[in-house]
């Protein structure tokens, strides 16, 4: 592979891929140590691999304020949400040793500082509420009272769920440029993959190289759909209905937060990283709830000024299956009302898939909906 071959892509968010990879200090016993929630766990891997690029470990006071007031970073980066451990106690030495909750060491962070923040404050700000109804806000209001900020360097990396799928963001910058792609979209999922899904992945790979099928496999709330079985829908629908030689599903190690707009810009940037030229913005992306508008996670996008972000975003509106077109469509190309459109509620295809029942082909492919039957049968 030669460097011309990446160099063909999309440059990292501040030019540089970070690692934040390294060596087991000798002196990790003498040091404090510091339990990282699952979230912070998701981020502190990310920020080895680069999939945060620039972020060199947990940000700065400087850094926090400016994102949650104006999404940019000091250096005037954009950045849309924190990257943050919160702590209970200012650490006393100069260095600590990060663990997860079971007292496994991951990495040693040079500290730098530790703060004060308002927790009602940043929902306001990065979640547009202070409702701890909101699964995000509840998870910053159960943090602990301090933010700890550093550099920090990660000897161990946090086990991946799903081995095969894991890859950083030099390896799919290398996948894509061995297949020749330089034009790549990224496509971001909670969910099962559904006709809609298929649908914004396949027009936008009609107008791209290749397709980054990048479903999120980091923590979600109780009632999403466990990733195990989401990672079997891909699998199946790829197999079934996509040309391998332009698609690559990969794990993104990251887990939800539930932010809508800020997440979506998150979500874009942490792709660009991963080499990503285009990035799928649909309806309500990283919305729960009602808390967000079903546009305002395309909307917030003109919040930057053009190629400040670089990559481009690719806005979907809200697909649906027309009986009369025959085929999945959006307003914007559809001239049919609603009584011709498939419309089922999630409560609706649950309940059919608990009870064995095969949603019709045009919400879900047959293959897909086996899958989900087999994992919720009653
Ligand atoms: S998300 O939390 O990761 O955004 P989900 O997996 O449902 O949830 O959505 C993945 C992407 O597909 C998002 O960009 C979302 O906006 C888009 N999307 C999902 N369903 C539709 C639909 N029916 N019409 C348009 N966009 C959709």
């Amino acid at each position: 592979m030669t460097v011309a071959a990446t160099d063909r892509l999309i440059r990292p968010h501040g030019g540089t891929l970070v690692d934040r990879t390294g060596e087991r200090p000798e002196d990790l016993d003498a040091l404090e140590r510091f339990p990282l929630t699952l979230r912070e766990l998701s981020d502190l891997d990310l920020i080895a691999s680069g999939a945060l690029s620039p972020l060199e470990g947990f940000m700065s006071h400087a850094d926090y304020e400016r994102v949650i007031e104006e999404m940019h970073l000091e250096n005037g980066l954009p950045w849309a949400l924190p990257v943050c451990l919160a702590v209970e106690e200012a650490p006393k030495g100069e260095r600590v040793t990060l663990t997860d909750q079971e007292g496994r060491t991951f990495a040693v962070l040079e500290v730098e500082e530790v703060f004060e923040y308002d927790k009602e404050r940043e929902a306001e700000l990065c979640f547009r509420t202070t409702d701890d109804a909101h699964p995000g806000v509840a998870r910053l209001y159960a943090q602990k009272q301090l933010y700890l900020a550093g550099r920090f360097t990660v000897f161990e990396r946090p086990q991946p769920p799903f081995a095969e799928l894991a890859f950083d963001p030099a390896e799919t910058r290398r996948i894509f440029a061995e297949r020749g792609w330089k034009r790549v979209v990224g496509f971001q999922t909670r969910n099962p993959i559904h006709r809609a899904h298929e649908y914004l992945t396949k027009v936008a790979l009609e107008t791209v190289d290749g397709l980054l099928v990048h479903p999120l496999v980091g923590e979600t709330k109780a009632d999403d759909v466990p990733v195990g079985v989401r990672v079997d829908c891909y699998r199946t629908l790829l197999d079934g209905y996509y040309p391998e030689d332009r698609v690559l599903l990969s794990a993104f190690p990251a887990a939800m937060r539930y932010a809508g707009p800020r997440e979506a810009i998150w979500h874009a940037i942490c792709r660009k990283n991963y080499g990503c030229s285009h990035f799928i913005v649909g309806r309500d992306h990283a919305g729960v709830g009602d808390y967000y508008g079903t546009y305002d996670a395309q909307l917030i996008f003109d919040e930057f000024e053009p190629h400040e972000l670089d990559i481009e975003p690719m806005f979907f509106e809200h697909t649906f299956w027309c009986n009369v077109c025959g085929s999945m469509a959006s307003t914007k190309s559809c001239p049919h009302g609603p009584e011709d459109r498939v419309h089922l509620s999630g409560t609706k295809v649950r309940e059919m898939l608990g009870e064995g029942d095969v949603p019709p082909v045009e919400f879900t492919r047959p293959e897909v909906a086996q899958v989900l039957i087999h994992a919720y049968r009653k």
